[in-house]
């Protein structure tokens, strides 16, 4: 386990711990919620659950995984019998193959995971991938400039084998923090 990760996170859901209380799930995952088959679901980072409640309350089994244990304790207190937490540190953890109907990444990016990812959907399997992207009104600087993805970058990880459902550009919701340009893309294996 990246420690160093695992303490920054905790440190972080610890001093403020607004960022744990219930939030909205992104408006674009329901949005395409009609085009998942089955209901074996991974939320990847999944921080106290805003996504995984939402998908568990609409009859989702899910597999929520992050790196801070304060965050997953939050979710588990919520005591859905559906989501199944686990704490792991996606840079090392093998994601099982061919085994998620649905998958879901939001405001976390992690390149090298996205192959694995794209190799953990079952055929006809949905992956939905929506994070901060560059912009020159953006509000916040990140605190490194590669968790922005560049334009059209969600695009470019997915070869003929997958189709492209859906692809944005776009400034987030009203409740965030700050005024960020997001990117989203939910794309289907064939
Ligand atoms: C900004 S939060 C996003 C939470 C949630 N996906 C959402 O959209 O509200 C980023 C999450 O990534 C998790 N994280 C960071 N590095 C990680 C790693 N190496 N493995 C697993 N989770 C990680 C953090 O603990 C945090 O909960």
């Amino acid at each position: 386990m990246a420690q160093k990760d695992k303490t920054k996170w905790d440190k972080k859901y610890n001093e403020t711990p607004s960022l744990l209380e219930k939030r909205e799930p992104s408006k674009k995952l329901i949005e395409i919620l009609d085009k998942v088959k089955g209901k074996k679901t991974l939320d990847v980072a999944c921080g106290a659950g805003r996504n995984s409640i939402y998908l568990a309350t609409k009859g989702f089994d899910v597999d929520a995984m992050d790196i801070s244990q304060v965050a997953l304790d939050e979710l588990d207190k919520k005591g859905f019998e559906n989501i199944s937490t686990k704490l792991v540190d996606l840079d090392e953890y093998e994601i099982p193959k061919n085994s998620y109907d649905l998958i879901v990444m939001t405001n976390f990016l992690n390149r090298k995971l996205i192959p694995k990812l794209s190799n953990a959907l079952k055929i006809n399997g949905i992956l939905f991938i929506e994070t901060y992207m560059e912009d020159k009104d953006n509000e916040k600087p990140p605190s490194n400039p590669d968790f922005l993805l560049k334009k059209d970058e969600l695009k470019s990880f997915f070869n003929e084998e997958f189709e492209v459902l859906d692809y944005d550009e776009f400034f987030n919701e009203s409740y965030e923090l700050y005024r960020m340009k997001k990117q989203a893309i939910t794309i289907k294996k064939l």
